[in-house]
C-alpha cells in the first residue's frame, strides 16, 4: 500500500477491530461477589470477580431468552440467571442447572454454553479479549484462550508508583485515536503558565519507524519547551532524557521516559464502546519524585488538566461531525493518522483474505511540524 491514500480512505469509518485485547473496567470497580455490566465493540459485558479474587467475563445475556445475567445471583463461582433461574460457571461460562428439568428429562445441559471472554487483570484494569464475533445464529461453546497475554506497562525497577485516568469520549474510536496522536492540537488545546504557551509554538523534527503492527517515534530528547522535562533533567541528574512513544493496534499507546535510574511509563488506550463512543484511559507508573509528598496526586492533577482538555475538544468537535463534514488529513501533521487508517485497513485486508500484513510504512520517515 502506498503512503498516499485517497482522502475518502482516510476519513473514519467507526470499523471496530476484534481479536484484541481490551480495558473493560478499573480493578477497583470490580468487588468479590458483584457483577458489574460493561459494553466493548457493542457487545454487552457482565465482569465480576471470583471469591478467590479472580475477574471474569461473561456476556451479557442469557443464553436461554437474553436477560442480562449482571441482573442475577453471584455465589460461589456460579451465576444464576434472575429469570428462570439458569446457572452458569463464571469463568468458563458453561451452564451447570437448569432448575426446571425433572429427573427424566436429560437435556445436555453441559453443553449450553453463556459466552465467556478470557479476562485478566493488569496495572489496575481488567482487561478482556475480545474474539471476531461468530455467525449470528450460531450458540456460544467453551471459550477459546486468547493467543497472546494481556498489554502490561514496562517497569524498570522494583519500587514504583502506579495511577490511572480515565475519560468518556461522545466519539467514534477513529477520533478518539487520531486526536491522541495528532501533535498539532497541543499548542491550541494543552496551553497552561507551568506547561507551554501558545507562543511556544516552534518547528519540530521526529523520526519514526514500523514496528509489529504499529509504529514508533523513535528515543528522543523531548520538547524543550515544556516545563516538566526541564525539571526532570534536573532532578534526574542524567545526561541525557530519552522517550520512547509507540502505537500499536488495536488502540494502544505506550510511551517510556528514562532519565538515569529514574523513568515513568504509561499506556493509553482508546476503546471502542460503541460505534459513536469510546473511552479513553490512561495508566502510568513511574519511580520519579517518589519522594514528594503528594507525588502522585499532582501527577494524577496535570494528566487530569490534560485528559480534560482532550475530552472537551472532542465533545466541541463532536458537534461538528454531526454533520457528517469532508475530513481532511494534511502532512506532515497528519501523517501519524495516516498510518493509523493504513495499519488499520492492512489488518482488516488480513483478516479478510489470509494474506500477510501490509504495513503502511516501507522504512523509517522523518516527519517535520510546528507545535
Ligand atoms: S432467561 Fe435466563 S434463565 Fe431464562
Ligand atoms: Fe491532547
Amino acid at each position: 500500500m502506498s503512503e498516499d491514500f485517497p482522502l475518502q480512505s482516510q476519513t473514519p469509518d467507526s470499523l471496530m477491530l476484534f481479536g484484541f485485547w481490551y480495558r473493560a473496567l478499573p480493578s477497583e470497580k470490580v468487588k468479590c461477589g458483584e457483577l458489574l455490566p460493561a459494553m466493548l465493540l457493542e457487545q454487552p459485558l457482565v465482569i465480576g470477580r471470583d471469591p478467590q479474587g479472580r475477574a471474569f467475563a461473561l456476556r451479557d445475556a442469557c443464553p436461554h431468552r437474553g436477560m442480562p445475567l449482571s441482573c442475577g445471583r453471584f455465589e460461589g463461582n456460579q451465576i444464576e440467571c434472575c429469570y428462570h433461574g439458569w446457572q452458569f460457571d463464571a469463568h468458563s461460562g458453561q451452564c451447570t442447572l437448569i432448575p426446571s428439568l425433572v429427573a427424566d428429562q436429560k437435556l445436555k445441559i453441559d453443553r449450553i454454553y453463556a459466552g465467556s471472554y478470557p479476562c485478566e487483570e493488569r496495572d489496575e484494569f481488567i482487561w478482556v479479549f475480545v474474539p471476531e464475533p461468530g455467525p449470528a445464529s450460531a450458540g456460544f461453546s467453551k471459550p477459546a484462550p486468547a493467543p497472546v497475554p494481556a498489554p502490561e506497562i514496562p517497569k524498570f525497577s522494583e519500587h514504583y508508583k502506579l495511577a490511572y485516568l480515565t475519560a468518556d469520549l461522545p466519539c467514534s474510536v477513529d477520533h478518539g485515536i487520531i486526536g491522541l496522536m495528532d501533535p498539532a492540537h497541543g499548542p491550541f488545546v494543552h496551553q497552561a503558565w507551568w506547561w507551554r504557551t501558545r507562543h511556544s509554538i516552534h518547528e519540530k523534527q521526529k523520526n519514526f519507524e514500523p514496528i509489529p503492527y504499529g509504529f514508533r517515534m523513535s528515543a528522543h530528547t523531548p520538547s524543550s519547551n515544556s516545563a516538566p522535562y526541564k525539571l526532570l533533567r534536573l532532578y534526574a541528574d542524567a545526561d541525557s532524557i530519552t522517550t520512547t512513544i509507540d502505537f500499536v493496534l488495536p488502540n494502544l499507546r505506550s510511551e517510556v521516559i528514562r532519565a538515569g535510574k529514574y523513568w515513568f511509563s504509561s499506556i493509553t488506550t482508546v476503546t471502542p464502546v460503541t460505534r459513536s463512543q469510546c473511552r479513553i484511559d490512561v495508566v502510568a507508573a513511574w519511580n520519579l519524585f517518589r519522594w514528594i509528598p503528594f507525588g502522585p496526586e499532582l501527577l494524577k492533577f496535570v494528566f487530569a488538566k490534560f485528559v480534560e482538555q482532550d475530552r472537551r475538544t472532542m465533545e466541541l468537535q463532536s458537534e461538528g461531525l454531526k454533520h457528517n463534514p469532508h475530513l481532511m488529513l494534511i502532512d506532515d501533521a497528519d501523517r501519524p493518522a495516516k498510518w493509523y487508517f493504513g495499519l488499520k485497513s492492512a489488518y482488516l485486508e488480513m483478516k479478510k483474505t489470509g494474506a500477510e500484513f501490509r504495513h503502511p510504512m516501507s522504512g523509517p520517515v522523518t516527519l517535520r511540524w510546528r507545535s
